[in-house]
């Protein structure tokens, strides 16, 4: 059992003294019938919760896993230079979620900002820890576009592994095929910077568009268009996490 300001404060509906004062205001409605409560100390089960904040319904949740199709012309970086940030697309109370200075989600890993594809992101850091560690081999699936036509000698320099130029060890793609003369399918299992574009440069090829369609056993659904998210299902996180541990 929650009290109803401890539940709304949890989920980055503000301080605890905002939270207060939105359910003492009758802006708070609690439950399938979304009935109003003013008792900011109402002890509630948390679990499963459905309520309403202004009007915004919200479903409980105690650590928040999230996808987002990242669109193009954003940056993953919090306080990005040029473009928007990625989280300017998602709803305040999953910026805020946990209050203090490391509130909210963060983003599993990072995209370039022209690259469009599956972002996942989290509060809970053992999970993005696990997720970006090399150790665990997340694969990562990407549909490249490249300038030049592809040729089996491209993708075989690729899967045998290529020299980066910070990095004297080869990195090797886990899989890869030329699906068609200038769609290239890669799996990576770590996440260097630039890693695609550069392992394509590396075989004299060029990056002309970027897509990550799927992180381990989840693929970017088809109905999730860019600039959307959704809440992973338990069964979702589960699959991620027990495949990697
Ligand atoms: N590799 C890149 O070069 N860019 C990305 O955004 C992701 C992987």
């Amino acid at each position: 059992m929650m009290q109803l300001q401890d539940i709304l404060f949890s989920q980055g509906f503000g301080t605890r003294r905002i939270c207060c004062g939105l359910i003492q205001q009758g802006l708070v409605q609690v439950g399938p019938q979304a009935l109003v409560c003013t008792d900011p100390t109402e002890l509630i089960p948390p679990e499963g919760l459905s309520f309403r904040v202004q009007g915004e319904t919200w479903q409980y949740h105690a650590q928040a896993y999230l996808m987002l199709h990242k669109p193009a012309g954003h940056e993953c970086s919090q306080k990005p230079s040029t473009y928007p940030s990625i989280y300017t697309l998602l709803p305040g109370p999953l910026r805020n979620r946990g209050g203090g200075a490391a509130a909210g989600v963060q983003a599993v890993g990072r995209l370039d900002q022209d690259t469009t594809g599956l972002l996942l992101l989290s509060d809970d850091g053992k999970f993005i820890h696990r997720m970006t560690s090399p150790r665990h081999h997340v694969p990562k699936v990407y549909e490249v576009q490249v300038k030049h036509p592809l040729d089996d000698r491209q993708v075989a320099r690729l899967l045998a592994g290529v020299v980066l130029e910070d990095d004297p060890k080869p990195v090797r793609a886990a899989a890869c095929e030329a699906v068609s003369e200038h769609h290239l399918r890669l799996t990576l299992t770590e996440g260097k910077y630039h890693q695609v574009k550069r392992m394509v440069a590396a075989v004299s090829n060029r990056v002309e568009g970027l897509h990550r369609s799927a992180i381990g056993s989840i693929t970017l659904p088809p109905d999730l268009l860019p600039g959307q998210w959704r809440w992973l299902s338990a069964e979702e996180v589960l699959a991620l996490t027990q495949k990697t541990k």
